[in-house]
């Protein structure tokens, strides 16, 4: 469902997305926790989406903490096979089975050290699609290429190796997060003006792959977002929404994140 918001003057047609991304942190009785003060403090908000991405032996429990509020739930990967002989992994219909709506895939952390290819990343987007269940692709640069001048490559071949073969029909379900890895976790946080510039670069790619519907997909910044700075990244055309880190731990703070985004 599509719902218009009001970007600096201009109405835009994308939802904004503010998703928390708990990376490895949280035990269930802490997330149970968090999520059940989260869910009173943005209870009145409208026209947002609400994500929080909880380690898996979280899930279960965060999906039931959060059931009949506007708060979802995303789980931070997944395998792309839906079962079988993969010791250790956990499959998208697991997921799905529990009430999973969204799953975080090609995180930078999960690029690195686990070293995560575009092709395998590209598998898991269409294994949760085919799943029924919203990708979020982290796609961004790091230090050495920004300062090489590579970044709008390194994010063009991100997006276009990690969305291929997909229809513009599903692109529509698909949510991007540019995370620049200079930017996660280490309190500098892209300009307004330089992630605008990039998310702008990002959306034309997406046009060359899928048309007008690029106009309709969510382009979420992350990397050191938080309340102080919120707004105003969110306030830039291109950028729909955020995915949060550090600031994703606290309710207080991801809700004040949340409230950036109305
Ligand atoms: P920080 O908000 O902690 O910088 O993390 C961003 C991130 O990696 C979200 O996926």
């Amino acid at each position: 469902e599509i719902t218009t918001r009001l970007v600096g003057s201009e109405m835009c047609i994308r939802d904004s997305v503010i998703a928390g991304n708990w990376k490895m942190n949280k035990t269930n009785a802490e997330a149970v926790e968090m999520l059940t003060e989260l869910k009173g403090l943005v209870k009145d908000v409208e026209g947002v989406k609400i994500v929080i991405g909880a380690p898996f032996t979280a899930l279960s429990d965060a999906v039931k903490a959060v059931e009949g509020s506007n708060v979802e739930i995303a789980a931070e990967n997944v395998y792309p096979k839906s079962s079988g002989a993969y010791t250790g992994e956990v499959s998208p219909t697991m997921l799905k089975a529990i009430g999973v709506k969204y799953v975080i895939l090609g995180h930078s952390e999960r690029r690195e050290y686990f070293k995560e290819s575009n092709e395998f990343i590209n598998e898991k987007v269409k294994a949760v699609l085919a799943a029924g269940m919203t990708p979020i692709l982290c796609v961004g640069e790091k230090l050495e290429d920004r300062e090489a001048g590579r970044t709008a490559e390194v994010n063009e071949t991100q997006v276009r190796e990690g969305l291929k073969d997909i229809t513009a029909e599903e692109a529509k379900n698909i949510i991007i997060a540019y995370e620049p890895v200079w930017a996660i976790g280490t309190g500098k946080t892209a300009t307004p003006e330089m992630a605008q510039e990039t998310h702008k670069e990002i959306r034309e790619v997406l046009k060359s792959m899928f048309g007008t519907v690029a106009d309709e997909m969510v382009i979420q910044y992350g990397g050191s977002m938080k309340p102080e700075n919120a707004a105003e990244l969110l306030a830039q055309a291109d950028i729909d929404g955020g995915l949060i880190g550090g600031a994703s731990l606290e309710a207080a703070s991801f809700a004040k994140i949340v409230l950036a985004a109305k």
